[in-house]
């Protein structure tokens, strides 16, 4: 079957997630949680009525026809897998031109052949990280419900991302965003501040700032656009369709992604499991979520209390006593990766489904390791913030572990930029260690190896030149 263009809103609907109440809606209710039993809910399709393509290749014909904007979009040029939006509501400023890059140098650091890893660059997006791929479809629903004010509470990266698309498009959308005080990068709270948003900084963590943003966008009806909000995690499959398209329709064998709240590892998960009922797939990639060591609540309790997806209804009695223990030792989430510096994920329940489907496994990896490998990632060619190299820092401890083998073809997701947490690159590569943890605060992390520090030299061409013949040929990074 040819790919129609159409999209049909009563052929997609929304479902409770809690096998016990499958609760539906329509895709014209704004509500984010199951108004019966609380629960996640899913963007669900009526497949058998709706046309999609035979095969994954015929979506190739949609880049001949970029002009369009819906073809040129890397989430909406596979709208047919999406289908709940009518073309003429779709909100997008061009987002999903990104790059699935082969990357040897880091490919020889994390332990695999020449090659077999590759990362997926979602620093392209226009506001520099993954988080546009689920905004444009949010926002198309927050236009099909004419919603105006929208809201989130963030690490940093969701909130530039509202305020890109808020500022960019003109619907009329408002933005209103939460951040935790002293939580969030230089670089993210710029584009809030540059972008226009309301930005409110709360005392308190991004788990604070979450509970209280849910509490007034309930109250005030606001929009809710963190990634609760099924329609975020639609666009966000799109980033494996992608990841999918550059390897020739061929699955990997793993994809590696960092975990905070859990939304990319939810909606890969989803992505994976529409492709195989569709059968556009024969095979599913293993998925691999990493958390950071200071943040590692999905660590814990599938890795150590064994909690699974279980058809729908993993045991809440752990999920609760962990976050009970959580709160009797007063523990906050503290990770130099601040984007995943997260210890409630909302996503928790359907990143237990994607695991389940996709064979997965979770990590934790330390912040020195995040900033290691983050060098490592910049050293090769394609910068990116701490969050993102956890994806590279738990390949390569999945590599030694022999859980990856060295054959494998693994793509590691890089969620966002470098430019977007400047001061812990810098620190990294510049300061010494009292300036480190005066700057990053004391959380174990040297300078290490990897380290390249600017030279300090005096005002005097031959000193600059000495100073060149001293060091240019040293081996880079050393
Ligand atoms: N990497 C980056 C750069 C992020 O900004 C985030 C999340 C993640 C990874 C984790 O992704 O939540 O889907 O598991 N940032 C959110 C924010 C929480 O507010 O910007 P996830």
């Amino acid at each position: 079957m040819s790919i129609a263009i159409e999209t049909a809103t009563d052929l997609a609907y929304q479902q409770c997630l809690n096998p016990a109440c499958r609760n539906t809606l329509g895709v014209d209710q704004a509500v984010f949680a199951c108004p019966r039993c609380g629960d996640l809910l899913d963007v669900v399709y009526d497949w058998d009525r709706l046309p999609v393509p035979d095969r994954l290749s015929d979506f190739e014909a949609k880049w001949s026809r970029r002009l369009d904007p819906l073809c040129f979009s890397g989430v909406w040029r596979f709208r047919e897998l999406l289908p709940f939006a009518p073309p003429d509501q779709i909100v997008t400023i061009g987002e999903g031109q990104t790059l699935l890059q082969p990357a040897d140098k880091v490919a020889q650091y994390v332990g695999m052949n020449p090659g077999n890893l590759l990362l997926q660059y979602e620093g392209m997006n226009p506001s520099g990280s993954f988080k546009d791929n689920g905004m444009t479809a949010a926002f198309t629903h927050a236009r099909m419900v004419n919603a105006r004010r929208v809201a989130c509470a963030s690490t940093g990266n969701t909130s530039a991302a509202l305020a890109v698309f808020c500022s960019a498009t003109s619907f009329g959308f408002k933005a209103i965003i939460f951040v935790g005080s002293g939580k969030i990068a230089y670089g993210k709270l710029s584009q809030a501040l540059d972008h226009g948003a309301l930005t409110i900084q709360i005392a308190g963590d991004f788990d604070d700032a979450m509970e209280r943003v849910k509490q007034v966008a309930d109250r005030l009806g606001i929009y809710l656009m963190n990634s609760v909000n099924p329609f975020r995690l639609e666009g966000q499959k799109a980033i494996m369709f992608r990841v999918l398209e550059a390897l020739n329709w061929e699955p990997p064998d793993w994809i590696v992604v960092p975990g905070g709240n859990l939304g990319n590892s939810s909606a890969f998960g989803k992505a994976f499991i529409e492709l195989k009922h569709l059968g556009l797939i024969d095979r599913v990639p293993r998925l691999a979520v990493i958390n950071a060591f200071g943040a590692r609540t999905l660590s814990e309790l599938v890795g150590t209390h064994g909690l699974s997806w279980l058809d729908g209804t993993p045991d809440e009695n752990v999920t609760n006593a962990y976050y009970h223990l959580l709160d009797a030792s007063k523990a906050k989430a503290s990770t130099i990766a601040s984007a995943i510096e997260i210890n409630r994920p909302v996503n928790l329940k359907k990143c237990l489904r994607a695991l389940d489907f996709c064979d997965g496994v979770v990590r934790q990896v330390s912040d020195q390791e995040i900033m290691d490998a983050k060098a490592r990632v910049g050293a090769g060619g394609l910068g990116c913030e701490p969050a993102s190299a956890a994806s590279v820092a738990g390949a390569r401890k999945l590599r030694e572990e022999g859980v990856i083998a060295p054959s494998d073809r693994v793509v590691c997701i890089l969620t966002g930029h470098q430019l977007k947490d400047p001061t812990a690159t810098v620190a990294y590569h510049s300061a010494d260690q009292d300036q480190f943890e005066k700057v990053l605060g004391s959380r174990g992390v040297k300078r290490a190896g990897f380290a390249n520090r600017p030279v300090v030299v005096a005002n005097d061409l031959d000193d600059i030149i000495r100073m060149i013949a001293l060091y240019a040929d040293a081996p880079a990074g050393g």
